[in-house]
């Protein structure tokens, strides 16, 4: 066999196939073109010495890690046959089709066969899964299937996430000692705590500086990200799917394939894996832009479902230049809270009494498109499907409600079926252009997460094929199920439960790091936002929801008629600006000085970018350091002019710049010495257009 070379985009992996077990011997910067005989060299180069107590061989990271090859460390395949564990694999099959290889493993008793296959882009994102086939004559019992991938020694500070409902995708950095960092999760979705892209970089790393290699699991169920170093020397990254005792026991001939572990490298920084990730994403997407602007009925009437109020506001929101209408929770049977009725999805004759007809025909009529709220996966113990089919109840009756709400059992093929059945009717009967599909608790059920998250699959991806005009958006309490497995099958994300701009300022900037931000939903909320109260400027709530899916929460039959008029010029700026905000490439500043933020995307021939300056708090000098704008060409010029409504600012003079209205500069000035920072208010946001 070989050592093969698959290399994109500045990025390289050479995998070690010469026989034995393969490992990967480099994942990182672009390696040059190598001949054979020096990726035989660079092979032999990289066998370790043996160290003092240690098996009498070179020991390596390999990518079928077993305890039986002498691999103390995190092992491949976790499982056993009737006791007794899984074996170690052997190199029997190689398949080189660059930028794809795949390599076959057989145990030593021909009992399993684990298959990897390995894809590099063309834009140097690297997918990687395992398949385990059972050849043996009885039960092999999975407990785990991970892939880990080398870093170097100086990967050696972490980044990934936590958070909580309406406070998703917050930072946290480690470093990386000896040990095992296991970001795992158990909710039958994501979570607001997910890990969400584990990264492991040079001390220090920012959103412009340092090497940084990262790993996602494109998975919607239980799944857990590792880094690992340890004693040994060679560090991981890595991750699989999170397997219940039993969950996955494979009959004789059956198989399990795990989930693809996407994972990106950068010399660049933060900013350097999104440049990555975002054109990798887009090229398999069939994405339909321009993204329509929304106006989502939640947080304007709740479950006041009123065809009257409901009328105006269709009329408030195609003034304004709303393109999608969508109807919120509250409008299938007996659902007049969320204490009930989920599960009976039919619309309720006591609110609508022509159906959604009347609704649907108004805001067609005001040349917008309608979308409705459904929560397909869940039961309410309070329904009639409950009543007739308590078995439908994924763990029954037993264990805490959530929400007042249960699961609904997707594994059993008769509440598959009548699901299905019901989706379809409502997606016959109206002219619904998109679904918002929400789910809003944990499992909670042992064992089931991996039945559950393929049958959600199935089903979306058997609506799709019936109903490919339906776009489908993934809401899970906001942004609990945000994952590139579910994005295969989805238009959109709702990003978080809250439009407080100042929380979403973070929760964007970071959940845009992977998802490239015409997918997540971003809205124009109240005043004094719901969620937690806070009050804003109507400035800074508009530049906050400018970037994304962009659209509306707040009953704007409440707003003034200025509030009205700013909005629709701000609904008409996005429009303007949204072939570059969906496109373009996205750039974050590593702030000088904490109270700022910068963020921007810059067209992807840089012939043009939008920034946003935005102030989180009170600067801690009295001239803050300039705004340094990332990602511009160094040797074009560029004309900066302010867009938007202008904000509140501290200070008795603007700086002559933005007194003057705009300022000329080559992108090299821009990027490196920058301009003179307006002092804004907290909480404000000025946008900048370069031309
Ligand atoms: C949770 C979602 O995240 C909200 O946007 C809203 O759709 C509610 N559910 C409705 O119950």
């Amino acid at each position: 066999m070989t050592v093969l070379h698959l290399r994109a985009a500045g990025a390289s992996l050479v995998l070690d196939a010469r026989g034995g077990v393969p490992a990967i011997i480099h994942w990182g910067a672009d390696l040059g073109d190598l001949d054979e005989t020096a990726l035989a060299a660079l092979a032999d180069a990289s066998v370790p010495a043996i160290p003092p107590s240690s098996i009498d061989g070179p020991l390596r990271l390999s990518l079928w890690s077993s305890l039986a090859d002498g691999w103390s460390g995190r092992q491949t395949v976790e499982g056993h046959r009737q006791g007794v564990p899984a074996p170690a694999f052997r190199l029997v099959e190689l398949h080189d089709q660059n930028p794809t290889a795949r390599v076959r493993g057989e145990s030593a008793d021909g009992s399993l066969e684990l298959t990897t296959e390995l894809e590099l882009s063309a834009e140097g994102v690297l997918r990687v899964r395992h398949v385990l086939v059972n050849r043996g004559v009885t039960e092999f019992d999975l407990a785990g299937l991970d892939i880990a991938l080398p870093i170097p020694a100086d990967a050696a500070e972490l980044l990934d996430f936590t958070g909580l409902w309406a406070h998703e995708r917050q930072p946290q950095r480690a470093p990386l000692r000896h040990g095992v960092w296991s970001r795992e999760s158990r909710h039958g979705r994501p979570g607001h705590d997910d890990a969400f892209l584990l990264m492991a970089g040079e001390p220090g790393f920012g959103f412009r500086r340092g090497r940084v290699w990262a790993v996602h699991l494109a998975w919607s169920g239980d799944k857990r990200l590792v880094a690992e170093r340890s004693a040994l020397g060679p560090g991981a990254l890595g991750g699989g799917e999170l397997l219940a005792p039993g969950e996955i026991r494979l009959a004789p001939g059956e198989s399990y394939e795990t989930p693809w572990l996407v994972a990106v490298f950068s010399e660049t920084g933060i900013d350097g894996l999104s440049d990555r990730l975002h054109p990798w994403i887009r090229s398999r997407s069939a994405l339909r832009l321009p993204r329509p602007v929304v106006l989502n009925t939640w947080e304007a009437v709740y479950f006041d479902h009123d065809l009257p109020v409901l009328s105006r506001l269709v009329d408030a929101a195609a003034e304004a230049g709303v393109e999608r209408f969508v109807l919120d929770d509250g409008w299938f049977t007996g659902r007049r809270d969320d204490k009930r009725a989920l599960g009976d999805w039919s619309v309720d004759p006591a609110v609508w009494p022509d159906g959604l007809h009347p609704l649907i025909s108004r805001v067609h009529a005001a040349g917008m498109d309608f979308g409705l709220w459904v929560e397909p996966e869940m039961i309410s113990p309070d329904s009639v499907l409950a009543r007739e089919h308590p078995s439908w109840i994924l763990g029954g009756a037993s264990g805490p409600t959530w929400r007042w709400q249960r699961v609904l059992d997707l594994g059993n093929p008769d509440a598959y079926a009548h699901l299905r059945e019901r989706l379809a009717a409502l997606l016959t009967e109206y002219p619904i252009a998109f679904l918002k599909w929400d789910h809003n608790r944990d499992l909670l059920t042992p064992g089931a997460a991996h039945r559950q998250t393929r049958a959600l699959y199935r089903l979306l991806a058997s609506l799709r094929a019936e109903f490919p005009h339906v776009e489908i958006e993934s809401c899970a309490s906001g942004g609990a199920r945000i994952d590139l497995g579910i994005l295969e099958l989805v238009d959109r994300f709702w990003t978080s439960d809250t439009n407080d701009p100042l929380d979403r300022q973070r929760i964007q900037r970071w959940t845009s790091v992977l998802i490239p931000p015409e997918y997540l939903g971003g809205h124009l909320g109240d005043a004094t936002a719901h969620v937690t109260g806070r009050h804003s400027a109507l400035g800074f709530r508009l530049a906050t929801a400018l970037f994304g899916s962009a659209g509306i929460e707040w009953n704007l039959t409440t707003a003034s008629p200025p509030e009205r008029a700013l909005i629709a010029a701000w609904i008409a700026e996005h429009k303007r600006l949204r072939p570059l905000l969906h496109t373009g490439t996205v750039v974050r500043a590593d702030a000088a000085d904490p109270a700022f933020r910068i963020h921007g995307v810059v067209a992807r021939d840089r012939s043009a970018a939008v920034y946003a300056l935005v102030a989180v708090g009170s600067p801690s000098t009295a001239l803050p350091p300039p705004i340094r704008f990332p990602g511009l060409d160094p040797n074009r010029v560029y004309t900066v002019r302010p867009i938007g409504p202008a904000p509140k600012t501290v200070q008795d003079t603007p700086p002559a710049w933005l007194a003057a209205g705009e300022v000329t500069l080559p992108g090299r000035v821009l990027s490196e010495a920058g301009l003179a920072t307006p002092l804004l208010a907290p909480e404000q946001a000025l946008l900048l257009e370069l031309t």
